[in-house]
């Protein structure tokens, strides 16, 4: 595939991709954001609906295996790559460390009250698979549990950890497999976006929302249709 920078080098085009913001699209339909920008009294990190899964991890000792709500992070494309922090309190910390294995399980719509659930409960009351009412399955490539409704499966095996006070581990792992249900990817496993009703959390609000409508896609700005990440 042809370096990307290289490629709008070559079309001669970034002194249009570098237009001041003022001067871009005059049909933006926010006007209603225009105005000052205000310092808010409290620093988050506010964002639009990130992808948040169910992570599956198999269980200790005694415990049954875990299923969490994890937020996530592509590290990278190829080699295919993926990050989550875990807070120390919960449950699924030391079964990641001991098993170095895990499944993020990607959520849809139809799946979001049992989601909730999950966040709500804890192993620590009872089976969580259970309290949600999702259903257990296995894994593919990996030693650990998933869940079967969820669209896609992304098996990993953990690669780096970086522990963040006060109470966070960053985990990277590798993604090892990936397995989806019919009509999730066409032919050539490229993801059929309109096809599942996906859903994400904002970080300042605490909502789950839709992906909403196609805008754009990687390198329409220079006429590009062949990258997929
Ligand atoms: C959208 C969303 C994202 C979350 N992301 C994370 C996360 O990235 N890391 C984490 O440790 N907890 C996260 N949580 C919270 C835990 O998943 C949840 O509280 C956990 O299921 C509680 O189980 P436990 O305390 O029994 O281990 C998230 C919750 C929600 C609703």
């Amino acid at each position: 595939m042809t370096n990307r920078r290289v490629f709008i080098r070559q079309l001669g085009v970034l002194p249009l991709l570098s237009l001041p913001v003022g001067m871009l699209g005059s049909d933006g339909g926010t006007s209603f954001l225009q105005g000052k920008r205000e310092k808010l009294k409290e620093a988050g990190p506010m964002l639009p609906p990130v992808p948040a899964t169910l992570l599956t991890v198999n269980g200790l000792d005694q415990n049954p295996a875990e299923i969490s709500v994890v937020w996530t992070f592509v590290v990278n494309g190829n080699p295919p790559q993926i990050g989550i922090s875990v807070g120390g309190e919960h449950v699924a910390m030391g079964m990641i460390k001991r098993h170095g294995e895990f499944v993020l399980n990607v959520p849809d719509t139809s799946i979001v009250e049992h989601f909730d659930k999950v966040d709500m409960s804890s192993s620590r009351v009872d089976d969580k698979f259970k309290l949600s009412g999702l259903t257990q399955g296995r894994a593919n490539s990996v030693n650990a549990p998933v869940v079967e409704e969820a669209p896609i499966h992304v098996e990993c095996k953990v690669s780096h950890e970086l522990r963040v006070p006060p109470k966070r581990t960053v985990f990277i792992a590798d993604v090892v497999a990936t397995t989806v249900l019919p009509n999730v990817c066409d032919e050539n496993g490229r993801l059929i976006v309109e096809n599942v009703d996906f859903f994400g959390m904002t970080a300042g609000s605490g909502e789950f929302y839709t992906m909403g409508e196609k805008v754009g896609y990687i390198g329409k700005s220079v006429g590009r249709d062949d990258i997929k990440y």
